[in-house]
């Protein structure tokens, strides 16, 4: 089975059929969730749907973009519900300068990814990294922090090859998504070559970055399997081997996501 570890489906494009289309997620191979936190209010909505679906998990966090009226509270209230058995995971949080240029601004993202690197140290929980147009600054915070002392995954990655080993060296997985199957996208394919499967997750970022040949469209978990093929191509493997791998994988970082042996996902 899947395992999907990065999906928005508190995102209100989902309002329509949200419900039909988890429901169907089993049916077709994807075996667990974790649907990751972007704001408050998607943090909340991110609880309400661990408690909806058993094979559903929720990372909570404030992404970078979002960050400009968090509050220490905010950060508490995130701090005690990391103790409820399904949150899994601190996210997304990190660094984005494509959509913020200003350079005080970018020192508050600074900050409070800072911040939440050291929540998720307090509560032992793993993190799942935003970084976009930020590759250096994300780096040097976090081995300014002791990061590898911290487990976590690089989600939707997009920078090089030498970049991702620097990250892998500090123990952390790396994030393909849908982009992984374009064309243009000679860098992914190269990481997605060249780094070892023990390090991969598979991941959607959904509704965003649908892979070929949904490109466009509002993507979902149903379209994974585009992901794993792409990869399996590359490395020429069997797309069971990705799957299974990058399954065994997520339930490696991700403790609290990994169903006991006896019973289903569900
Ligand atoms: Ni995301």
């Amino acid at each position: 089975m899947i395992f999907e570890s990065h999906a928005h489906y508190d995102d209100k494009k989902f309002d329509s059929d949200r419900d039909g289309l988890l429901a169907s997620l089993a049916a077709h191979g994807i075996g667990q969730v974790i649907n990751v936190g972007s704001d408050f209010e998607a943090c909340q909505k991110t609880l309400a749907l661990t408690e909806q679906y058993g094979f559903l998990y929720g990372a909570l966090g404030i992404h970078p973009s979002d960050v400009s009226d968090l509050t220490e509270d905010a950060l508490q209230w995130i701090s005690q519900k990391t103790q409820l058995p399904k949150i899994v995971a601190i996210g997304e949080i990190g660094l984005d300068y494509y959509w913020e240029k200003d350079s005080e601004a970018q020192r508050t993202q600074r900050f409070w990814f800072c911040r939440q690197m050291e929540l998720a140290r307090e509560t032992g929980l793993p993190v799942i990294i935003h970084s976009r147009e930020a590759a250096e600054d994300t780096l040097k915070l976090m081995q300014g922090i002791h990061a590898e002392e911290i487990p976590g995954v690089i989600h939707c990655f997009s920078y090089s090859l030498e970049m991702a080993k620097a990250w892998l060296n500090m123990g952390y997985y790396i994030g393909i998504g849908g982009v992984v199957t374009f064309h243009n996208a000679k860098k992914l394919k190269e990481v997605a070559t060249q780094i070892p499967l023990e390090r991969i997750l598979l991941e959607t970022d959904c509704p965003y970055l649908s892979p070929e040949p949904n490109r466009g469209k509002r993507n979902s978990s149903l379209n994974l399997p585009y992901v794993a093929q792409e990869i399996a191509r590359l490395r020429q493997v069997s797309v069971e081997e990705v799957i299974e791998a990058t399954a065994e994988n997520a339930r490696r970082l991700f403790p609290k996501a990994a169903p006991c042996e006896n019973h289903s996902a569900q």
